[in-house]
This record gives structure tokens, C-alpha cells and sequence, in this order.
């Protein structure tokens, strides 16, 4: 069983909508044995509050429902997850001065696994539905990715 965590700044938007994403490919894919996702936070603001309405408004309207609820970067998650995904350069930083240097080589940035393009998935907080729809895209084109990097 291989293991990934998606990590962002508040865990309520950009890698909830990852997890989501990610799930569902699994399970419509008959991976769910040989791959589990899940998904937290730097900060600790959000901590015990489901996905932002508009990350759940994504999901939802794509059949996808997420019952995840926020928290924040365990220590114990460096040796429990295979791969480490960061969502922007800044979030990446704060992870690796969070982990222990084995840990250092899983830990890498999502859009690393991005046909389309690479760097920061940008912070959808203060934007609109439609930088949402944004994310949702780049996680449903990464995804199969980054499957592909972990299930062989
Ligand atoms: P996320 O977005 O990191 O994609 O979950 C944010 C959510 C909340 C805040 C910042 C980013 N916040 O400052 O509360």
C-alpha cells in the first residue's frame, strides 16, 4: 500500500479539492488497495472544519463528496506517507524545516507532477468560484500522475 498526503496552508481549499480528486480516482480505478490519500494543513486556523464551501461546490458538482475534515501536519506523517505533496514553494519550505532530512527526498511539489505546467498552485482563499474551477483542473489533469509515479 502506498500512502500520499497533499499539503497545504489551511487544508480547507486547494488540498482537500487534491484529496478529493485523488479519491475518487482511486476508487474509480479498483486502486483503493493499492493506494491511500489524504490531506492537512501548515497552519491550524481551519483545524476540525470541512473543505471550503467552494472547494465542496467543485467536488459536488462533479460527483465527488468529501467528508474530510482539516487538520494539521503530524510529525508522525513523515514516516507514514511515501510521497509528501506541497502546494506552493512557500508551503514546501515549511514542510521540509518541519521533516527530518530522510524525509526530504518524498517531499515534493504537486505541479512537479503537472503535464501542463509546474510551481506554485496558487492559494484560491480569497478568489472566486472560478479560481476553484482553476485548482479543480489542475488536480484532475496531475492526478493520474502522480498514480502513475506511485502504482506500477
Ligand atoms: P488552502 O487555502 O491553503 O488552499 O486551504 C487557505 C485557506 C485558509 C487560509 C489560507 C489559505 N487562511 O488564511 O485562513
Amino acid at each position: 500500500m502506498k500512502r500520499v498526503l497533499i499539503v497545504c496552508l489551511g487544508n480547507i481549499c486547494r488540498s482537500p479539492m487534491a484529496q478529493g480528486v485523488m479519491e475518487h480516482y482511486i476508487k474509480t480505478h479498483n486502486l483503493s488497495n493499492q493506494l491511500s490519500c489524504d490531506s492537512a494543513g501548515t497552519g491550524s486556523w481551519h483545524v476540525g472544519e470541512l473543505a471550503d464551501f467552494r472547494t465542496r461546490t467543485v467536488l459536488q458538482n462533479q460527483g465527488i463528496r468529501l467528508d474530510h475534515r482539516a487538520r494539521t501536519l503530524f510529525s508522525s506523517d513523515f514516516d507514514k506517507f511515501d510521497l509528501i505533496l506541497t502546494m506552493d514553494r512557500w508551503i514546501h519550505q515549511e514542510v521540509l524545516k518541519r521533516s527530518p532530512k530522510s524525509a526530504h527526498d518524498k517531499i515534493r511539489l504537486y505541479r512537479d507532477f503537472d503535464p501542463q505546467g509546474s510551481g506554485d498552485l496558487e492559494d484560491p482563499y480569497y478568489g472566486t468560484q472560478q479560481d476553484f474551477e482553476e485548482v479543480y483542473q489542475v488536480c484532475l489533469r496531475t492526478t493520474p500522475q502522480i498514480v502513475k509515479y506511485l502504482v506500477n
